[in-house]
């Protein structure tokens, strides 16, 4: 009998690209996973169970073994810096992070910078030799430069609808952000076969989708 596998699902924004690509590739993922109040869910027709986890948290469970693989942004794991194997891009989930300020950003600009992700600006603004004072926020970071917090901040950016009904603008963008299929490096070596299995079986439905990526460009 397979070892059960168990995967860190993230709760929130990423959640139904997630399930809608795991459907695709045939993984069998219970209905309403996301309504239920339930922390494990069981899939024993493939071995797996499913950890619903809040999505910072997803690289910790994996890093420690507590999950054999995970999901996860590309903004948690610049962010996380933990030491698990980053083994697809799921193509999911696509935003990016940036810097942003104020519509009228011309004048001198205060040291402060608030942001839900201090590590990534701490580098951001190391690597533009540009010393500034890190203010940690746990959400609604476009309120930072609206109360007179900080005049710049650093957050996803995902339609824009946030920053613009808030009057604000993007200064610069830092990096693009999709989600990740990670693994624990243990788990990648005992539970090799049910993890390249997920793996591939992603990664076929990933290639159909920039096929088609492809397709609708060039017509
Ligand atoms: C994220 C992010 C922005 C917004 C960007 O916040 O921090 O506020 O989404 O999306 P948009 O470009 O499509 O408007 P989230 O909704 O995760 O909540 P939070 O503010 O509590 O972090």
């Amino acid at each position: 009998m397979e070892p059960i596998l168990r995967i860190a699902m993230p709760k929130g924004r990423i959640y139904k690209q997630a399930i809608e690509l795991f459907s695709k590739a045939n993984i069998p993922v219970p209905e309403m996973l996301d309504t239920s109040r339930k922390l494990i869910i069981p899939v024993p027709d493939a071995s797996m169970e499913i950890i619903m986890s809040k999505p910072v948290d997803v690289p910790k469970y994996v890093e420690y073994g507590a999950a054999d693989i995970g999901i996860v942004g590309k903004d948690v794991l610049m962010e996380e810096q933990r030491d698990v194997f980053e083994l697809l891009d799921l193509n999911i989930a696509k935003c990016r992070m940036s810097v942003i300020g104020m519509q009228d950003n011309s004048g001198e600009l205060n040291a402060k910078v608030a942001t839900k992700y201090p590590k990534v600006a701490a580098k951001y603004f190391r690597e533009q030799g540009e010393q500034v004072e890190i203010i940690k926020l746990n959400g609604s970071i476009e309120l930072a430069p609206l109360i007179g917090l900080s005049d710049r901040i650093v957050d996803m950016v995902e339609t824009g609808a946030t920053i613009r009904e808030n009057g604000l603008v993007e200064i610069d963008k830092i990096f693009d952000i999709t989600s990740r299929l990670i693994a624990n490096r243990v788990s990648y070596r005992i539970k090799q076969e049910q993890v390249q299995g997920i793996c591939d079986a992603l990664s076929a439905v990933i290639e159909e989708g920039n096929d088609e990526d492809h397709y609708r460009q060039s017509i």
